[in-house]
Parts: C-alpha cells; sequence; structure tokens
C-alpha cells in the first residue's frame, strides 16, 4: 500500500497552518459562521483544489467520444447527423462547391460540408479537422496495441461499421465489419491483443476484432446482457467492462455483475448485486473505474461503481417531466476474491452522467453530470460543477475530497481523459438533439478545458520530478530504467519517495473510460547520477492480462507528485524485438 509521504504530509501541515493564520485563525474557508470556532483545520480539501484552464472555446465540434492517441494528439468526435458542426472541412475536402451545388440542382437537402471529428495536438494546442464517412453516434473503441484506434458501431450507415483511426491516415471505414448492428456497446482489449466487442442496443452478444478466419463471424450469446434490462428504459447499456489481472471480465450492467471469459475457458461467476437496487448503466449513467493494480498483490483487483439515477428516473423525467435526484453511493468490491462483497460508501455529492478519471497518483477525480435527471435528450438537470477526489488508500469515511468548481455545465454527452501532462481534459454536453449554441439552458458545449489536478499547484514544484528519459518499449517483466530530475533535488527515503505509474489511455465516452487502466509499477533502487539526477530500476508489468500490449503513459511520481509522462509501448507476448 503506497503510504502517504511523510514529506507531503509535512507540506499540507504548512499549507494548513499558512492558511489558517491568513483566514485570521477565524476563517470560514468552507463557508461557516464566523462566530464559529474555526475548524480550518480538519478541511484539508480546500487547500489543493485544483484549477480549471479553458484550452479551447470552441473546437468546432461537441465531443462527445474522446481518446488520447500516442504521439500526443487527443481526438474528439461526434455524430454525423446532428447536423453541420461548428468546424468547416472545406480546407481538406472536395464536399463543397461541386456537391452542394449538384445536390441542391437535384432538389436535395443542404449538403453537410462540416467535420464532426478534429484532433488536438497536445504540443501545439492546434485543431485538425477530419472527415468521417459514416456515422459513430454513440460507439465504442479500443486502442490496438500498434497505436491504431479501433472503433466500432454506431447509428445507421455506422452501425455495423468498424472504423480504424490514426492521424496520418485519418478514418478509415471497414464497411460490415460487425456481425451485428452495434449502437451503445462496449469494446475492451484483451490480454492476446484482440478486442472483445460487447453488447449495444438489443444486442445480447459480444464479437471480437480481429474476426476469427470464419467467413461469417458469429456473435457469442451473452444472455445477462437480456437479464438485466430494465423495461422502458434499458438501463444496461455501455456496459462497464474491465480487464482482471486473470484475463477474465468483469462486466456489470444495470445494478449486476458477472465474471467471465470471452473464450469460454471457465464458468461464468455471478457476483452479487450492488445493494441498494439503483441502476448504474445508460440511460441511469454512473460510471465505473478499475483501481489501481499494484506490482504487490498482482492477482487481486478491485473496481468501483459510482453514480447513477434511480430505477424509473428514466421515464419520469421523460414522460412526467420530474427529474428524480441522483444517487451518491459507491460501490467497491474485489472481483478476484473468493466469496466477494460489495463495500459502500457515499460521494459527497450526489453525480448521474459522472466521468471517473484515473490519475497518475493512483487517485480517481469524478467531474461532469448532473445532479437530477438521467442521460437522454433533455432529461439531465442540476449540473454538478464539482470535481470530487476518491483516494482508494484513505480509511473508509475519509477518502473523498471536493475540488474547484469549472464554470460550465457539462452533463449528457460530455467527455473527460487523462493527457500525457497528466491534466484532465474535459469538453463536450449536448442534450440537444442538434447543435443549440444558444438560447438554451444547456447549450451545446464546443469548448475544451484542461483540470488540473491539485498535484499541479505552484506549491509542489520543489519535489515536482522531470522525466528525462524512459525506454520507448518494453516486454513484460523486464527490467527498465526511469531517469528523472527534482528540481530541489533530495529524493529522500528511498523507494517508497518514488513510484511508477503505467496509465493506459482511455476511450471515453458515455460516462465510461473504456480499457481505463493504472498499473503500479515495482520500482528497486533509485540511484542519484549526478546532482538532481536520478535513475530508478522498475520492474514492466508481469503479464498481459496484467496489462494488455501497447501503449502506456509512465509518469514518475516523487512524494506523491507527478512528472509529465512518456509513452512506452508494451511489447506483445512472442513479438520481435
Ligand atoms: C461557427 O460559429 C460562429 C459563431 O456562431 C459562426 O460565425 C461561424 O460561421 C461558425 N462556423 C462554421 C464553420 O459553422
Ligand atoms: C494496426 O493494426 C490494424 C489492425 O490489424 C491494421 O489495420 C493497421 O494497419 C495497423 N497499423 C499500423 C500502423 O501498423
Ligand atoms: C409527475 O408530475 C406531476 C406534475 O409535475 C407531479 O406532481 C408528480 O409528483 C410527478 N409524479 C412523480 C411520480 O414524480
Ligand atoms: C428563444 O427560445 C424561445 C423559447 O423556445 C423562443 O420563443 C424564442 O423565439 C427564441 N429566441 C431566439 C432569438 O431564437
Amino acid at each position: 500500500m503506497p503510504k502517504a509521504s511523510p514529506f507531503l504530509s509535512l507540506l499540507l501541515l504548512l499549507l494548513l497552518i499558512t492558511i489558517y493564520i491568513a483566514h485570521g485563525a477565524a476563517g470560514d474557508a468552507i463557508g461557516g459562521d464566523p462566530w464559529q470556532e474555526p475548524e480550518v483545520a480538519q478541511q484539508p480539501a480546500v487547500v489543493l483544489a485544483g484549477e480549471w484552464q479553458l484550452l479551447h472555446q470552441n473546437t468546432g465540434v461537441s465531443a462527445m467520444h474522446m481518446q488520447l492517441l500516442p504521439g500526443d494528439y487527443v481526438l474528439m468526435f461526434d455524430r454525423t447527423d446532428s447536423g453541420p458542426s461548428n468546424i468547416s472541412l472545406d480546407a481538406l475536402s472536395p464536399c463543397a462547391a461541386a456537391a452542394t451545388t449538384a445536390l441542391a440542382a437535384a432538389g436535395g437537402g443542404a449538403v453537410d460540408c462540416t467535420a464532426h471529428s478534429v484532433l488536438l495536438d497536445l504540443r501545439s494546442n492546434a485543431l485538425r479537422p477530419y472527415p468521417l464517412a459514416t456515422n459513430p453516434w454513440c460507439s465504442s473503441a479500443a486502442l490496438l496495441p500498434n497505436g491504431t484506434l479501433l472503433q466500432t458501431g454506431g447509428f445507421s450507415n455506422g452501425d455495423r461499421i468498424a472504423r480504424l483511426f490514426s492521424p496520418s491516415t485519418g478514418w478509415v471505414d471497414l464497411p460490415s465489419f460487425l456481425a451485428v448492428r452495434r449502437w451503445y456497446a462496449t469494446d475492451i482489449l484483451l490480454a492476446d491483443g484482440r478486442v472483445l466487442i460487447l453488447g449495444g442496443r438489443r444486442q445480447f452478444n459480444f464479437e471480437f476484432f480481429p474476426h476469427d478466419d470464419a467467413p461469417a463471424p458469429q456473435p457469442t450469446l451473452f444472455p445477462f446482457l437480456e437479464e438485466t434490462i430494465d423495461m422502458d428504459a434499458e438501463d444496461n447499456l455501455y456496459p462497464f467492462l474491465h480487464l482482471l489481472p486473470d484475463a477474465t471480465v468483469f462486466v456489470f450492467a444495470n445494478d449486476r455483475a458477472v465474471v467471465f471469459d470471452p473464450y469460454n475457458r471457465a464458468p461464468l461467476r455471478r457476483l452479487p448485486a450492488i445493494p441498494g437496487g439503483v441502476p448504474r448503466n445508460y440511460p441511469s449513467s454512473g460510471s465505473s473505474v478499475l483501481l489501481p493494480l499494484r506490482p504487490d498483490s498482482p492477482s487481486h483487483a478491485e473496481v468501483l461503481v459510482c453514480g447513477g439515477a434511480p430505477r424509473g428516473a428514466y421515464r419520469l423525467a421523460l414522460r412526467n417531466g420530474t427529474f428524480a435526484p441522483a444517487d451518491r453511493t459507491c460501490g467497491r468490491i474485489a472481483p478476484t476474491d473468493a466469496n466477494p462483497v460489495w463495500a459502500m460508501e457515499e460521494m459527497p455529492l450526489p453525480r448521474a452522467m459522472g466521468d471517473m478519471v484515473l490519475l497518475p497518483t493512483g487517485d480517481v477525480l469524478i467531474v461532469n453530470g448532473a445532479a437530477a435527471g438521467t442521460a437522454g435528450w433533455e432529461l439531465g438537470r442540476e449540473p454538478v460543477t464539482y470535481p470530487v477526489l476518491y483516494k482508494p488508500d484513505m480509511q473508509l469515511g475519509a477518502r473523498f475530497e471536493v475540488l474547484a468548481a469549472s464554470t460550465i455545465p457539462r452533463m449528457y454527452h460530455s467527455s473527460a481523459t487523462l493527457d500525457t501532462l497528466g491534466r484532465v481534459l474535459v469538453g463536450g454536453s449536448n442534450p440537444h438533439v442538434g447543435y443549440a449554441l444558444d438560447n438554451v439552458t444547456y447549450p451545446t458545449e464546443l469548448s475544451l478545458e484542461a483540470f488540473l489536478p491539485p498535484y499541479f499547484d505552484a506549491r509542489l514544484d520543489g519535489v515536482r520530478p522531470r522525466l528525462v528519459a524512459a525506454p520507448a518499449e518494453v516486454g513484460y517483466g523486464e527490467a527498465a530504467a526511469v531517469r528523472f530530475e527534482v528540481p530541489g533535488g533530495a529524493v529522500s527515503g528511498g523507494p517508497e519517495e518514488v513510484r511508477v505509474a503505467a496509465v493506459a489511455p482511455a476511450f471515453a465516452t458515455h460516462s465510461f473510460g473504456m480499457n481505463q487502466r493504472v498499473v503500479s509499477l515495482a520500482v528497486g533502487t533509485v540511484a542519484q547520477l549526478a546532482a538532481g539526477l536520478y535513475e530508478a530500476q522498475v520492474a514492466a508489468p508481469p503479464s498481459p492480462s496484467v496489462a494488455p500490449p501497447g501503449y502506456y503513459l509512465w509518469f514518475v511520481l516523487h512524494a506523491g507528485v507527478p512528472s509529465t509522462a512518456a509513452w512506452v509501448r508494451m511489447r506483445p507476448l512472442g513479438a520481435a524485438t
């Protein structure tokens, strides 16, 4: 268990004292009555609350789907059938004049010459539009081990398409790839480098990318999805999938969970239902993460599920205009235990449609969403603009902190992802059928923000490590060296002061980060090479079920503060070096 660093604790204490003094020892940093006894020192949550930055007022596209890609790009895309976006394709494609004239002459409607996907270059902050030929609305995706994004399904002309995306090729459609139509499915990368594509509306089955060699690939039935469907609301779409360290897959839908082996080498295991009966999947839309995997207990995994909307909330919002209060509970379970049980806890704020983002520290940021209503057009109310931090290693009751609020409400069709710098990019939100930029309560959001978690605080600069060298590629269990600088020098106390985390980039949409994963690496010796320059020996993840092959962000942490990351590729088993 990574202990809170003594250095960081001391620093926090000093900050608390500073703030206590700054408030004249009578302060009400939390908003209490001024004549009450000061209790500031018991409220560390306000000390390092994080910070919001606006990266783009207008990216042109509302970020319904978001994926960080190797090379430091962030792909954002929306549906293609919502009418024109706010970024033109004119400069790139011959769409424009000729096609418009031809169609208009033939009495057709307006031709859409806008882009529905954009790529952000994190180094320059520049945006580049990419044409999308078919509709990826409410789709799923996974980064393949070679760094190409596989994206699957969508709506209408896109519902059986698999697409590949890389910045150099743009979108390439694989027409009719999917055995069935998939809308609201979930994709995860498996230990063998294949992608499991599971579910979707009225699809109680799964298939793989790539397919078997069979000429007409058949989906495999998965009755759990039929069992968990609610009449008139579903509440089991975009199931939460997590790859467990024994290569089986945890599946959560509605308020129930199973563990299964997609290759059918082991029987399906049923886990207890999460207490309380609150559905957690679309449109009740809670969120879930696999908590960080640790080198000292490589076969142990824990899953956290937070928020959602009570059963019936969707129908009430849709048919009766009544917006039920969102749920505020989280359930935590270790599906790898012999007899797993849910441990319940409460968030400081209720939330549906939240995004849970794993940070390099191993903490979980919960951001975006609403305190009333559900997912679906026009069905969310009371945006929750305060992110909340969950610290899994703290005592029960001391795990949550409320952080600084954004000024921009983000509810249905918003997204969030960790970037290479350790920031959380936050975008999207469009609860309307088309783009409604003004004169509505919750306008379509084309902006992109970065939330800087508390570890960006300038008061931590003295201990902040700077990563200077990491391997470009490693094999399972191999030893690797990571070099870093600490401006103030003084890496004290040895390895427990230094940690290395490998973070898999997620595909974020509809309140779930598919393939999101943090793997803590075992740190051996930390040697000082020169003044302020250090080299840590680390062990790469032990197996592809702990860390499937492909691209990871490696962050060094010193005294609990992460560096910016280097991209490190986990070489597939058996691949040439
Ligand atoms: C984007 O929105 C702005 C402001 O509403 C408008 O002036 C501009 O023409 C729009 N651009 C495109 C390509 O739709
Ligand atoms: C990555 O893998 C996909 C699927 O096999 C393939 O189509 C694509 O060309 C590969 N990309 C690169 C850059 O090798
Ligand atoms: C349905 O809406 C009516 C009118 O707003 C309200 O009085 C009633 O409580 C709602 N029904 C439920 C079950 O919330
Ligand atoms: C704003 O919305 C209201 C209500 O939907 C509508 O009556 C009004 O015409 C709209 N105003 C503009 C400027 O679009």
